[in-house]
């Protein structure tokens, strides 16, 4: 097959590939972004771009023909879950042994999917967890400039304490502080003046017409309005979707080699292509990176990678669960998909952990508490390149999930105590599983940053071969990961530029 050849290719436009798409295009670097999922722009015979959690269709999964929500049951009752037909759409569950992990698919990655919570973690948690990364110039330079650039916002706290459509949470606070635990406003992407909008019925629903993870058709600063629209804005960018690399080389002559599949919406390969670069920055997440450099070390196509890349990698302490509360405190019929409220036990050294106060938007009262449990599990996995199948594998194990159960657990314990509640036993499948330990929402690490690179994410044992996404983060962070993940990939791609790249 013929060799495309970029001087630079971006694999993966989820928010480490947007930076570096962004910065190399200002740069004057031409730059191919080549992206597995979909360019979602364009709508449906229903008006719409995205679907609904209430009514899914063949654009709510990758390729399925069921969905697989994280709620997989309510009152026991398969009612959560619907038929479909297969499609790349825009949400992934990636099932290893026992870990299932979601991902966004499309350009815009995980942005697409997410609940658009922002939140910069404590710093001394930050230097504990980047030891050799300046902290100070970490939340002086690079915090601020990916919170610009992604366009943070917070909730109008007024609105808040009087609108139907935060009731839940505000529910949630009451019984958090009933147990003297504090909450803690968290800025979102989503615009909350649009929602505003929304509800005074001025302008279309999205976040209060329970869209979230299949995408928001409004409101919602995803990476396609942000950096990558500012990327494609400098002329020097183009993005290939439907297009996941399956390997990556090195040329005799330095560059590096990648072949990718171009499929259809069938799912079918409809060519295999070649492309050749001189700078290469994985951008896939943590799954796509980790994978497609653990494949290439253990195939001998880059062997020199180092030992420690597929290591590291963690749940970021993820755990789901819900609680029941009494009658006369309800949650409210209705409720907006973007959360503004955790609850912030980070600092409790005995048992940290921050829970975000999670909507359950199902259209009617139901009582229920829904909670994203954040936990300082010290639990780490690898990713191992099985021979025999060809396939990736993650070695994360029941007994590692379930330190996170029992951190979420104590905290959730004293919740119910100080209320004189208990948890919901119907929410995720089985007869009275209360913890939903099986699945997670911020993968992170499997390349991390000072161990399988060096402090800015050059790969180690191969130059101008760069990682900017997620697997830089050591397995946990301490609250919602896309920040992070943004300010790092702005620090490696200022010090990138400076040094590695002047002509
Ligand atoms: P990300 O996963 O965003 O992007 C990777 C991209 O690369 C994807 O588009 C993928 O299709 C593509 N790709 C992968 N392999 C490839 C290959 N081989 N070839 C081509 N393309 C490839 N975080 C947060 O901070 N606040 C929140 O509120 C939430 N909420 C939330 C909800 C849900 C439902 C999910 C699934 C996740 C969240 N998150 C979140 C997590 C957050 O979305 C996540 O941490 C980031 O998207 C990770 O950014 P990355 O750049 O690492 O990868």
């Amino acid at each position: 097959a013929a060799v495309d050849n970029s001087l630079a290719i971006v694999v993966g436009s989820g928010y480490g590939g947007a930076v570096a798409a962004l910065r190399l295009g200002q740069a004057g670097i031409r730059t191919l972004v080549l992206e597995m999922g979909q360019l979602w722009n364009t709508a449906g015979s229903d008006g719409k771009v995205f679907c609904s959690t209430s009514a899914p269709d063949q654009r709510s999964m990758w390729f399925r023909t069921r969905t697989e929500a994280p709620l997989a049951t309510f009152l026991w009752l398969d009612v959560v879950n619907k038929d479909i037909s297969s499609y790349p759409g825009v949400l992934d569950r990636v099932h290893y042994d026992n870990m299932s992990v979601y991902v966004g698919r499309g350009v815009g990655g995980g942005s697409l999917v997410n609940g658009g919570m922002a939140v910069t973690p404590v710093k001394s948690y930050f230097a504990e967890q980047f030891p050799t990364v300046d902290a100070d110039e970490m939340y002086g330079t690079y915090y601020p400039r990916a919170r610009a650039m992604l366009g943070v916002n917070t909730i109008d706290p007024g609105w808040f304490e009087s609108t139907e459509w935060y009731r839940f949470a505000r529910t949630s606070r009451k019984a958090a502080g009933n147990a003297g635990l504090q909450t803690t406003f968290v800025p979102n992407v989503y615009d909350f003046g649009y929602m505003q909008q929304e509800a005074a019925g001025t302008a279309p629903r999205s976040a209060l017409a329970a869209e979230v993870i299949y995408g928001n058709n409004h409101g919602k600063r995803s990476l396609d309005k942000t950096y990558l629209a500012a990327a494609l804005g400098t002329g020097n960018v183009t993005i290939h979707t439907l297009e996941k690399v399956t390997s990556v080389s090195r040329a005799a002559d330095g560059s590096y080699v990648l072949t990718a599949d171009r499929i259809d919406t069938t799912g079918a390969v409809v060519e295999t292509r070649s492309y050749s670069c001189t700078y290469l920055f994985l951008g896939g997440g943590s799954l796509g990176t980790s994978e497609l450099l653990v494949r290439a070390r253990d195939t001998g196509a880059l062997p020199d990678l180092d030992s420690t890349v597929g290591a590291g990698w963690g749940t970021n302490g993820n755990t789901m669960l819900g609680r029941a509360n009494h009658i006369w405190d309800t949650v409210g019929a209705n409720q907006a998909t973007m959360p503004v409220l955790g609850i912030d036990d980070w600092a409790n050294t005995d048992n940290p952990v921050f829970a975000e106060i999670a909507p359950l938007p199902m259209g009617f009262e139901h009582w229920v508490s829904l909670y994203l449990a954040i936990t300082k599990n010290p639990e780490r996995a690898s990713f191992t390149y099985d021979s025999a199948s060809g396939t990736v594998k993650l070695g994360w194990t029941p007994a590692q999930s379930a330190v996170s159960v029992s951190m979420a657990k104590k905290l959730f314990d004293r919740i119910n105590l100080a209320n004189a509640t208990i948890y919901r036993y119907d929410l995720f499948g089985g007869a009275s599983k209360v913890f939903a330990d099986d699945f997670c929402y911020h993968p992170l690490g499997g390349c991390v940053l000072g161990r399988a690179t060096d402090d800015y994410g050059r790969v180690k044992g191969y130059d101008r071969l760069y990682v900017t996404d997620g697997s830089l983060v050591p397995g946990n962070i301490g609250v919602n990961p896309f920040v992070t993940i943004t300010a790092l990939a702005e620090r490696t791609m200022a010090r990138v530029l400076a040094e590695d790249t002047a002509p």
